[in-house]
């Protein structure tokens, strides 16, 4: 039998959740129960959902429609309120990353999913990735490096009213490189560290947070991360590199390419692709038919990458880097560092901080204990 299926959020990144539920309606794996945004959303052509009610309330969808499965694709700031009422209204959930933006806001969702016996699925989908399985399988030793360098012209701080910002309406939001485009990254490293050393959680982080535009956030950033047993993860990204890396967490000797898959483990020669990437959705409707079959993304899964998050959002704001230091991008969208590609690397490879490396523009980082885990679920 089809599972009724709602997405709150249908603009914006819902599109890519409303392609999945037109694939898995066409299969007939679910009945899409109807579709929720407080703007307008057009049909589109890869996932029409001819038929599918559309309503501007979430309160409204949840009672009229009726689903037993409710993907929340809505801003990160968002995210609770409408969770907590999902579970209240007898529904399981597919939250959208960040899930929240506290490690109080993520008891509170543990509380609520303790409470009413709901699943809780958080959309960290690189957590469904086979070469992540392979990696943690193989759990190299070593510290942790993650890189990625994207370009991000100015026009994507201006894609949505939360974009760049660090509060909306009074609440934490914070775009900033690491905690959004690049959640995946972090979520997978803290995954990765854990293979190694079980029940690895953070223990403080040292960091640096840099923005080449008029942002109220970071789109420059350098974490040093140390955690149980002395474990470190580096990550060093960017959204403004003329170079493109596409996303690297390198443990000890391995490296995959988490957005692609492509994983190379100690000792071998190549990068090879890894298939066979499990949809989070799909696993949700697996484990809700069969307990036995494991979440992928559990919200409980999460919280080491909240408390990182939580501890980001108190951090100072980002330096600038300034002009002299920047030059524009070729395609008049903004402008970019030179260099920053083999930067992000270097201090990836080498666990060191911008500040710590003679970079010009650099400061000095700040020094974050990262408490309150241990009382987490
Ligand atoms: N998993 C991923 O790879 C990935 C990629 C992009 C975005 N995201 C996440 O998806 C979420 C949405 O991001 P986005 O870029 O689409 O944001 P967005 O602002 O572009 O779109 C959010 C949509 O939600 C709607 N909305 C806002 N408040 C609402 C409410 N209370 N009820 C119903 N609809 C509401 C908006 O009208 C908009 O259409 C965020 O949590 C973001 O971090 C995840």
């Amino acid at each position: 039998m089809s599972t009724r299926v709602a997405l709150i959020g249908a603009g914006g990144h819902g599109l890519s959740h409303r392609r999945v539920l037109q694939r898995l309606s066409d299969a007939g794996l679910v009945e899409v129960a109807g579709l929720c945004d407080r703007q307008p959303v057009e049909p589109h052509p890869d996932a029409p959902l001819p038929g599918v009610p559309f309503f501007t309330d979430h309160l409204t969808l949840l009672s009229a429609a009726r689903p037993e499965v409710v993907i929340i694709c809505t801003p990160p700031h968002t995210h609770l309120a409408i969770a907590l009422d999902v579970f209240a209204a007898g529904a399981d959930l597919l939250l959208e990353k960040p899930p929240v933006m506290s490690l109080a806001e993520h008891t509170t969702l543990a509380e609520a999913v303790a409470a009413t016996g709901r699943i809780c699925q958080v959309g960290f989908q690189a957590l469904g990735s086979a070469a992540l399985a392979e990696l943690c399988v193989a759990a190299p030793d070593g510290d942790i490096g993650v890189t990625g360098a994207w370009w991000r012209p100015d026009t994507y701080y201006r894609r949505a009213p939360w974009a760049g910002r660090r509060t909306v309406d009074g609440r934490p939001v914070l775009d900033g490189a690491l905690v959004n485009p690049f959640a995946h990254a972090l979520m997978q490293a803290l995954v990765a560290a854990g293979a190694r050393v079980p029940g690895f959680q953070p223990v403080e982080i040292e960091l640096e947070r840099y923005r080449t535009r008029d942002i109220e956030t970071d789109d420059t950033t350098f974490l040093r991360l140390t955690g149980t047993g002395g474990r470190r993860i580096t990550a060093a990204v960017t959204l403004a590199s003329p170079v493109f890396i596409a996303g690297e967490i390198r443990v000890g000797d391995a490296v995959l390419e988490y957005p692609t898959d492509r994983l190379r483990l100690p000792g071998e020669p190549e990068f090879k692709h890894v298939p066979g990437r499990v949809g989070l959705l799909e696993n949700l409707l697996e484990h809700r038919r069969d307990p036995a079959v494991p979440l992928l993304a559990p919200l409980e899964r999460t919280a080491g990458f909240t408390a990182v998050v939580e501890a980001i959002v108190a951090a100072p704001p980002p330096a600038e880097i300034g002009p002299r230091w920047r030059e524009p991008h070729p395609d008049g969208g903004g402008s970019v560092i030179a260099g920053i590609d083999a930067l992000v690397r270097e201090m990836a490879d080498t666990g060191r901080l911008p500040s710590e490396s003679g970079v010009p523009w650099s400061r000095p980082g700040v020094r974050v204990p990262i408490d309150g885990l241990a009382e987490v679920r």
